[in-house]
């Protein structure tokens, strides 16, 4: 294990916020974290486990200890004619276990090409897009827990996973840390073409196969979201709200152009950048913070903004929803 004091978060946030915390702490294995978590560094202080903070907003400086995986290893588990299984480090970088996915022309991740953030990240947060999330292709979840250092295996099942949730945002918030993900891919070339218009676009690039669906949403991502090596941002900022029927309906009638999915036969879900769109935010700015040009679901940092002020635009955007549709924006982001 490696231990920095008054360590800088700038590399661990893709918002770019520069706050420092008391400890950093990075584990190579499994066993390596088990000594973490018994260390008294971790057992005296407050304790976040972070990825890349793709998904995360920092207030202030952290006063306590982050901890970080160091885990990059992708091992072959077994093989049938069929599927493939692969045990995923949590700190692979999601986009490179896609690459290598694509490469062996293995199915099931191609559609979740480019999105930011480590493995271990995405089955907590069950990372969607393109019409697919990581739970369709997560086997298990190896994991530690952090009170008493023992492993655990998570079966699918058990992550208790649904629209960018997991038991690991839940009930099991702050209890385990993930070490590895077990993946279950196609051998055969199975694809997903349920998202409007994927299909279409895949084709104007060339022939349907993975490398070339791999490259559509490459360039379909490029075109709509920010690069945060660029410009500071976390991806989506809300998460796309789900509503009753009723309500539902009541604003088709005001807004036949409205984008929607039907979720059950109680619910539907809104696109949030079609809403904040609606409300005139898309491409604004205020101060060093503002709403993406091209895609009003995430919110920028355009160079030395702090938490607060990305939070400030975040709380303006909700009210105005909330004011002209009736619809609570919940943001997809972490605030710390
Ligand atoms: N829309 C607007 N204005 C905007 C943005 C979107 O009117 O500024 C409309 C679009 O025209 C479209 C609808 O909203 O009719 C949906 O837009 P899009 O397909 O771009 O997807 P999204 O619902 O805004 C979700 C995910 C993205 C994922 C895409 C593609 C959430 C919170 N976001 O966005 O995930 O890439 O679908 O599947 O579910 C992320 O989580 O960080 C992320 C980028």
């Amino acid at each position: 294990m490696k231990i920095t004091q008054h360590a800088s978060l700038l590399p661990y946030n893709t918002f770019g916020i520069d706050v420092k915390a008391d400890y950093f702490i990075e584990y190579n294995s499994a066993d390596d974290l088990q000594n973490v978590l018994l260390s008294d560094v971790v057992k005296n202080n407050k304790i976040l486990h972070v990825g890349s903070g793709s998904n995360l907003l920092f207030l202030k400086d952290y006063e306590g200890v982050i901890i970080h995986s160091a885990i990059h290893t992708i091992n072959k588990l077994k093989e049938d004619d069929k599927n493939i299984y692969l045990e995923v480090g949590s700190s692979v970088l999601w986009d490179d276990f896609v690459e290598y996915a694509v490469e062996n022309s293995w199915s099931g991740v191609e559609n979740l090409s480019l999105i930011p953030g480590e493995t271990g990240a995405a089955a907590v947060q069950n990372i969607g897009a393109y019409g697919v999330e990581v739970q369709e292709v997560i086997e298990k979840v190896n994991a530690v827990e952090i009170e008493t250092a023992n492993f655990r295996t998570f079966k699918n099942h058990e992550c208790k996973y649904g629209y960018r949730d997991s038991i690991f945002k839940n009930e099991l918030k702050g209890k385990y840390i993930i070490t590895s993900i077990v993946f279950k891919l196609e051998k055969l070339q199975v694809f997903n073409l349920t998202y409007q218009q994927l299909e279409e676009a895949v084709l104007k690039n060339g022939e349907m196969n993975l490398k070339n669906i791999r490259k559509t949403i490459i360039a379909i991502r490029e075109s709509k979201l920010p690069d945060p090596k660029i410009i500071g941002n976390a991806g989506s900022f809300f998460m796309n709200p789900v509503i009753s029927k009723q309500l539902f309906r009541s604003l088709l009638n005001v807004y036949p152009q409205m984008p929607h999915y039907c979720v059950s036969e109680q619910e539907e879900k809104i696109p949030a950048g079609w809403l904040i769109e609606q409300c005139g935010w898309k491409g604004k700015r205020i101060g060093n913070t503002g709403v993406h040009a091209k895609q009003a679901l995430v919110l920028v940092n355009y160079g030395g903004a702090s938490g607060a002020e990305i939070v400030h635009l975040a709380e303006k955007i909700q009210q105005s929803v909330k004011e002209k549709f009736g619809i609570e924006l919940k943001p997809e982001v972490n605030y710390i």
